[in-house]
């Protein structure tokens, strides 16, 4: 190892040029691939046992590196204290959330994005990538929208109308669709000029309104409050709708209530109420479930506002016809957002946003002197963000390798794991299941059986005093849970997420559940069995430990 490397230009300039770099390329390419691949060999859990104290002492050097070193004398400190200490989310008995296994052909697809090192942004950075974003967006189009191949033909290429744009994340690909929808009701009407130059003050008082409102159900993705608060129309203004009992989706009596209120109200007052769009999910975080989009569609033309469907999680499993009902009013969405990294399985982050008509992308529009000239081929005319990688490679070679047919076989199998899950808990004494695992994501907790009859009969019985002693025991079986949830974590050999639900069959109690996510190809039935017996046993033994005495005195 060379102690010290003097800051000289020639030994700088060698790093940028391929292959007489000094750090030779191929030799540090596959030092770098045998590490990862030594470090997902590794056995042992599936988070090391590092405190986060002593992480945060590991970074916490406040001086920038001030020479330069060889790669080679870096690696070990990559290895030893990053790699080693990241979270094993390939792992099959990592269940707990939406980032899991990736295929190894990604690993070297993502070489190719960086060493090509195109900036979508405008054509002059991004010749051949550009028009391989413009295919990719066709094709997640057409699955979703279904129009006629002539229409395809006409806009693939066309550079005067976008079907969508390639963004950073599902967050940025609802936020363009918001803002597409906030830039469309406010739009230019004779001498206003659009909210996007007039802003909002003025944009309110042309229109004559008083605020602006988002309706979803309480299932949907926080990134709208975020979204709510960037497009000035205020998170308070998001109107949460709660979900129909055990379903986990948006009771839509309820959504038409609130519809019809805010017509009448608009009906009797000067300053209106103004609708954003309607949000739909599909795949909601928590529970993975979908919402009526059919009926949401409907309720959205007959009140003249925009349906926005985020589809960032569900959005892949169109690729299967046998689901294809499940997400029936999609095809009449003015918006879709669909994520790259959960179920199209690639490595972190991209989304997409696609709009029904080819036009609406145009209300972002934005264009400079230097780039993103008017009538130019430049991506970055309609995106939000600036700079932006050639991330698409990743869903354009995976769709090829992997085919729809491919990824129909991986959503079967997933479907297969979950409802294997389901079935396990239903049949275990000890727990029950909370949710219909609509899109491999099902939740549980864990109660023990002489507490479940109980709860049950309270329940069944229905008298004042019975519901009150059910919040009672759903109280405490919550903080058993939650103790339950870091025993797992702390044993360390399967992970399961948390998260807390209501409108459970015990309304309007709220429930804490452990939340599997079974995406993983890798996770087989009986790695399900272990995980079950392993949170059955550690549940028994803290229950028997500090919560048998409790439950006495209220059961
Ligand atoms: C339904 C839904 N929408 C949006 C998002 C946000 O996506 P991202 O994390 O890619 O920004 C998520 C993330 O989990 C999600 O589940």
């Amino acid at each position: 190892m060379i102690d010290k490397l003097d800051a000289d230009i020639e030994h700088l300039r060698k790093l940028f040029v391929f292959p007489e770099s000094q750090d030779r390329f191929l030799e540090f390419g596959k030092q770098i691939l045998d590490m990862m691949y030594n470090s997902f060999k590794q056995k042992g859990g599936l988070h090391s046992s590092i405190t986060l104290d002593e992480l945060s002492s590991l970074f916490s050097d406040i001086s920038i590196p001030r020479d330069p070193k060889l790669l080679r004398d870096i690696f070990p400190e990559i290895q030893n204290k990053i790699a080693a200490h990241s979270v094993k989310v390939y792992s099959p008995y990592y269940i707990g959330h939406m980032t899991s296994a990736i295929p190894y052909f990604t690993i070297l697809i993502e070489m190719i994005v960086s060493s090509l090192n195109q900036n979508q942004v405008k054509i002059e950075t991004a010749k051949a990538s550009t028009y391989v974003e413009r295919e990719l967006l066709c094709w997640i189009h057409r699955l979703i929208y279904r129009k006629n191949p002539r229409f395809y033909k006409e806009t693939i290429q066309n550079h005067r109308v976008a079907l969508g744009n390639v963004t950073s994340d599902g967050t940025m690909a609802n936020l363009t669709a918001m803002l597409v929808a906030r830039n469309l009701l406010f739009k230019e009407d004779g001498r206003f000029p659009g909210i996007a130059s007039a802003g909002l003050a003025e944009a309110y008082n042309h229109y004559n309104c008083e605020k602006t409102v988002l309706l979803m159900s309480k299932r949907g993705h926080y990134s709208f409050d975020k979204i709510a608060d960037l497009c000035g129309i205020g998170d308070n203004n998001i109107i949460k709708i709660p979900v129909e009992n055990g379903t986990n989706k948006i009771d839509i009596n309820v959504l038409t209530k609130e519809l019809n209120s805010i017509e009448d109200y608009n009906n009797n007052h000067e300053k209106k109420i103004k609708i954003l769009s309607l949000i739909g999910i599909a795949g909601t975080t928590e529970t993975g479930n979908i919402d009526n989009l059919y009926e949401m569609n409907k309720l959205a033309k007959k009140h003249k506002t925009r349906f926005h469907v985020d589809a960032a999680w569900g959005g892949p499993v169109l690729f299967v016809e046998d689901y294809a009902h499940l997400f029936k009013g999609i095809e009449e969405a003015d918006s879709v957002t669909f994520d790259s990294h959960k179920l199209l399985y690639l490595p972190l982050s991209m989304g997409m946003v696609l709009f029904n008509s080819e036009k609406d992308l145009q209300s972002l529009e934005h264009t400079t002197q230097y780039v993103v000239r008017r009538d130019s081929r430049d991506q970055g005319r309609f995106t939000i963000e600036g700079s932006r990688p050639f991330a698409a490679l990743r869903p354009w070679v995976a769709l090829k390798v992997i085919g729809s047919e491919g990824f129909r076989l991986l959503f079967e199998k997933a479907f297969t794991i979950s409802s294997y899950f389901k079935t396990q808990i239903d049949l275990h004494s000890n727990f029950e299941s909370l949710n219909e695992p609509e899109l491999f994501i099902f939740n549980y907790r864990f109660i023990p059986n002489r507490i479940k009859k109980h709860l049950e009969s309270l329940m069944s019985d229905k008298s004042e005093a019975s519901l009150k002693q059910v919040t009672r025991i759903n109280n405490e079986l919550n903080a058993l849970n939650i103790q339950l949830h870091r025993e797992i974590r702390n044993n360390d050999l399967s992970f399961v997420s948390r998260t807390v639900i209501e409108s459970t069959k015990y309304s309007p109690d709220e429930i804490v559940v452990l939340r599997a996510v079974t995406i993983n190809p890798l996770t087989t039935n009986s790695i399900i069995k272990e995980i079950i017996a392993e949170h059955n046993r550690l549940g028994l033994r803290i229950f028997n430990k500090s919560w048998k005495k409790k439950f006495k005195n209220i059961t």
